[in-house]
C-alpha cells in the first residue's frame, strides 16, 4: 500500500523556514516551497508530505483538532495552552526564555499584589501559583515590554532572546522561568494511524538536530 501523506503544520516565519530546512534535510522536500509566491499549502506526491504556513501561536490548534498530522511549535505556546498533543522531539532551534523582566530599580512588595504584563497569561499565573505569590494579570497582545514603563505593570513575562528589547527599553531580567525551543508535535490519532510515516519522520528530524546542537 502506498505510503500516507502526512499533513505538517510549520510557523510562518524564520523558525518555519528554518524548521521546514530541517524536513527538506530529511528527505521531505517539496521544491515548490521556494517559489515566491503567497500560497499557504504545499505538496510533495514523491515525498507523501503536505505543509501549510501557519500563524506561530495557530500551529497547536491545527495539530490538535488533526487539520494537521504534525507539526512545529514553540515551547513557549505548548505551556500556555496546553494542546491535546504529543511532543515527539526539541528541535533545539528557536532558542529563547521566558522571563520576568522589571524596571532596574523595581522593588517588590510582599503585601499587594504582583501586576504581571503578559501575552502567556496561563504561564504567569502557574509560576507565581507555584510561589504563592498573589498577583494581578495585565493580559496584553504585544510590545510588553511597555507595561511598565507607563506603570500598567509592576513587572512583565515575556519571550527573552537576545534581551536587546529589554536593554533597549532599560528593563532587566530577574528571573528566568522556563526554556523555550522548537518541538515537533504529533496529534494523537494520527500518531497511531500514520505510526510508521511520523516515526520515521521524527527519527530523521531527531537525528539532524541532535547533530546540530553539537555544532
Ligand atoms: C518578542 C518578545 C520580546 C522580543 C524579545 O517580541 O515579546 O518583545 O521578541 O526578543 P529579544 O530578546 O531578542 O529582544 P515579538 O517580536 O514577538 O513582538 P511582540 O511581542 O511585540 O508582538
Amino acid at each position: 500500500m502506498a505510503d500516507k501523506y502526512v499533513n505538517v503544520a510549520l510557523p510562518k516565519g524564520r523558525l518555519g523556514e528554518a524548521a521546514y530546512d530541517i524536513f527538506e534535510k530529511s528527505g521531505y522536500a517539496c521544491p515548490e516551497i521556494h517559489e515566491p509566491n503567497r500560497k499557504l499549502i504545499f505538496e510533495s506526491v514523491h515525498n507523501r508530505v503536505r505543509y501549510f504556513w501557519v500563524k506561530p501561536s495557530d500551529v497547536a490548534i491545527y495539530v490538535e483538532k488533526g487539520a494537521a498530522d504534525i507539526g512545529i511549535a514553540g515551547k513557549d505556546i505548548l505551556l500556555e495552552y496546553s494542546p491535546d498533543v504529543y511532543e515527539l522531539c526539541d528541535l533545539h532551534m528557536g532558542k529563547c526564555r521566558m522571563a520576568v523582566a522589571a524596571k532596574r530599580d523595581f522593588k517588590d512588595n510582599p503585601d499587594t499584589a504582583l501586576r504581571v504584563a503578559t501575552k502567556f497569561p496561563n504561564i504567569a499565573k502557574h509560576y507565581y501559583a507555584e510561589k504563592s505569590r498573589e498577583i494581578e494579570i495585565i493580559k496584553l497582545n504585544g510590545s510588553i515590554e511597555l507595561a511598565p514603563l507607563l506603570g500598567l505593570s509592576d513587572v512583565i513575562v515575556d519571550i527573552v532572546e537576545t534581551g536587546k528589547t529589554l536593554l533597549e527599553n532599560n528593563l532587566v531580567p530577574c528571573e528566568t522561568v522556563a526554556p523555550v525551543s522548537a518541538r515537533l508535535i504529533s496529534n494523537k490519532v494520527s500518531y497511531k494511524f500514520k505510526n510508521s510515516e511520523i516515526t520515521q519522520i521524527c527519527k530523521k528530524i531527531s537525528s539532524i538536530c541532535k547533530d546540530k546542537s553539537n555544532d
